[in-house]
């Protein structure tokens, strides 16, 4: 058994820090790092840096920093075995078992899978075959079937079988990859008749098949069955080929089929890929997100699509992401629209795509009979029941824009959504802003202050939104953003409706606030202290920023930009320090 030592550096050796943080957080090449909006704090600008070379993270923002070792600790809230266990099965190490037995398994069926593509591929190319054939007959050219490795698996019981057998694999192996079955003692190839589409990770192994039947064979679609390799929460198919669009174009297009992702990409709509027939997971939401947080769905049109789609926009806006619905006319799916009507046709509903909330309320609305008490009601529960999972300030929009659209009162409908004293908080909410919870004992004197200028005067509210960063506390934001979304130029902030719309602890937060904050007529002076003070943390904060640049800074390469910052820094120092000497 190895020592704990070597299983540490063993673990830091496997898991590079950059696809650790990926799978979490969208990070973006720039120069020599990776840069993302860091997952400790709530911010808009990216601060969090992540060094391939140093295989280490740091936030100028917040200043969290260390290994992938330390992010697994904090991002997952482990304890430091805790995180070793949870990166070790991620690299497939065995920590008490140090060997190389499950890694060295884990290769060969990945070698399996790639003889078996090329086994496909090279059938596929070998015309005449109806698997090429077939292809050609949906209109897809040669260079995009070879793009994806488009395979054929002719009719016979055990080509595959033999063929593999011959470069002396293991049937065991083969069994478990279910690229062949067991049945009366007899070994069989699990695809026959089929057009083959190998299942490509983004680290270029193939974990899988599908195969679709030539012509109208029952089921359509086979896939490969979970592996050790193969797990399909973990899959997107087309995302090895595609991720650099997404990329580039800061947008994915979500569609359900193979034949759906390969026909766009022959058309030039390139930043696709497919949840593969499956509801949309999470882990799948999170590998969407280490390349884009734009996310459009184009599900096939049918009642079973627009499920998914529904579904499916939740887990996107839950992990983050802002989430369209495309749809297409005609209850075609993507392959069949493109095919009939072209690129540009497609390109036009991408830009009519809906965002997801306006999406489901007209979803909603076409359920019902708007004329009627009873639809009117269905409506009003529905709509609020949508939208409790999104931020009050984006609820608001909402409220407005349904209430002048149907007639129904804007006040119902706000008492539906918030309820009566509650907002659900989405998680997604919660999580990106990453602030800090608790109540009353949390809570700073600087939020508080805040807190009680905008309800002296509702006019402090716009005055105060660009220091909106300096709520720190959960419940403090919260009564930020209720009071930003019932503010109204001319009219003061109506307190009821502000409790009511408030959970408890927040609740508390605002009484304690009313109970202990006075700020009477003073409150301009107030202003000016709360701001001033805004200014000394943000100058805190850029001097701790600025030391860790200077640290990560290459003396010889960035020499420039190091006698820059230094001078930032010292300019900084220098004035707290005559501060200091002012107060003394
Ligand atoms: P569709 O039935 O919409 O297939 O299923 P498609 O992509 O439009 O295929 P074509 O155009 O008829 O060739 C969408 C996806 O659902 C999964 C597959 O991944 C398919 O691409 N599926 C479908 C299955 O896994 N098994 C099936 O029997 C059918
Ligand atoms: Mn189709």
């Amino acid at each position: 058994m190895a020592s704990n030592f070597n299983i540490v550096e063993e673990i830091k050796s496997r898991c590079n820090i950059v696809d650790v943080v990926g799978r979490q957080v969208a990070l973006k090449k720039t120069g020599y790092n990776h840069k993302g909006l860091c997952p400790f704090h709530n911010e808009k600008t990216p601060s969090f840096v992540v060094s391939e070379d140093k295989q280490i993270f740091t936030c100028f923002g917040c200043g969290a920093t260390g290994d992938v070792i330390e992010f697994t600790k904090r991002y997952h809230n482990l304890d430091f075995q805790g995180a070793l266990e949870k990166l070790a099965e991620e690299c497939g190490l065995e920590l008490q078992n140090t060997g190389f037995g499950a890694e060295g398994k884990k290769a060969q069926l990945y070698e399996i899978n790639r003889e078996t593509a090329s086994f496909y591929h090279k059938r596929f190319s070998m015309e005449p075959n109806s698997a090429a054939a077939y292809m050609r007959s949906r209109e897809l050219g040669p260079s995009v079937l070879k793009k994806f490795g488009i395979g054929y698996a002719d009719a016979e019981w055990q080509s595959l079988f033999d063929y593999l057998s011959s470069k002396g694999y293991d049937r065991k192996l083969l069994l478990s990859l279910g690229l062949v079955s067991e049945s009366g003692g007899k070994i069989y190839d699990k695809f026959r008749d089929r057009v083959v589409f190998p299942i490509i990770s983004t680290s270029k192994k193939v974990i899988g098949f599908g195969g679709r039947t030539i012509g109208n064979g029952t089921p359509k679609y086979l896939n490969s069955q979970e592996s050790p390799i193969f797990q399909k929460k973990n899959s997107l198919y087309g995302l090895n080929l595609t991720r650099e669009d997404i990329n580039r174009e800061d947008c994915a297009i979500l569609v359900e089929g193979y034949m759906d992702v390969i026909s766009l990409y022959q058309y030039g709509i390139r930043n696709v890929s497919a949840s593969l027939g499956t509801a949309l997971t999470e882990s799948q939401a999170m590998m969407l997100k280490r390349y884009t947080d734009n996310v459009i769905l184009a599900y096939d049109a049918d009642e079973a699509g627009q499920a998914a789609a529904l579904r499916g926009m939740d887990i996107l806006y839950a992990a983050g992401c802002n989430v369209k619905i495309l749809q297409i006319p005609g209850g075609k799916d993507p392959d069949e629209y493109i095919k009939e009507n072209g690129k540009e046709a497609f390109s036009a509903l991408i830009k009519q795509a809906l965002p997801f909330m306006d999406y489901k309320l007209s979803n909603i609305k076409k359920q019902v009979d708007l004329n009627t008490t009873a639809g009117n009601v269905f409506f009003l529960k529905e709509a609020a029941r949508a939208m409790k999972c999104i931020s009050p300030v984006e609820a608001e929009t909402y409220i407005k824009k349904v209430a002048s659209e149907t007639g129904i009162s804007e006040g119902a409908f706000r008492l539906e959504v918030f309820g009566s004293g509650f907002v659900t908080v989405p998680k997604n909410w919660e999580n990106t802003e990453g602030r800090r919870k608790g109540g009353i004992d949390r809570s700073s004197l600087l939020e508080l202050h805040l807190i009680r200028l905008m309800l002296l005067r509702s006019s402090y509210v716009p005055l105060i939104e660009p220091y909106k960063d300096f709520f720190e506390t959960v419940s403090c934001y919260r009564i930020y953003e209720i009071i930003r979304s019932l503010y109204k130029p001319d009219e003061e902030i109506d307190l009821k409706q502000l409790q009511d719309s408030l959970d408890e602890e927040s609740r508390a937060v605002l009484a304690h606030t009313l109970e202990t904050v006075h700020i009477a007529n003073r409150d301009k002076q107030v202003f000016e202290e709360c701001v001033s003070h805004i200014r000394t943390i943000k100058k805190g904060k850029r001097e701790e920023e600025l030391i860790k640049i200077l640290s990560i800074l290459d003396d010889e390469k960035d020499s420039e930009k190091i006698l820059e910052l230094s001078k930032e820094l010292m300019d900084i120092q220098r004035e707290r320090y005559k501060g200091a000497r002012n107060e003394l």
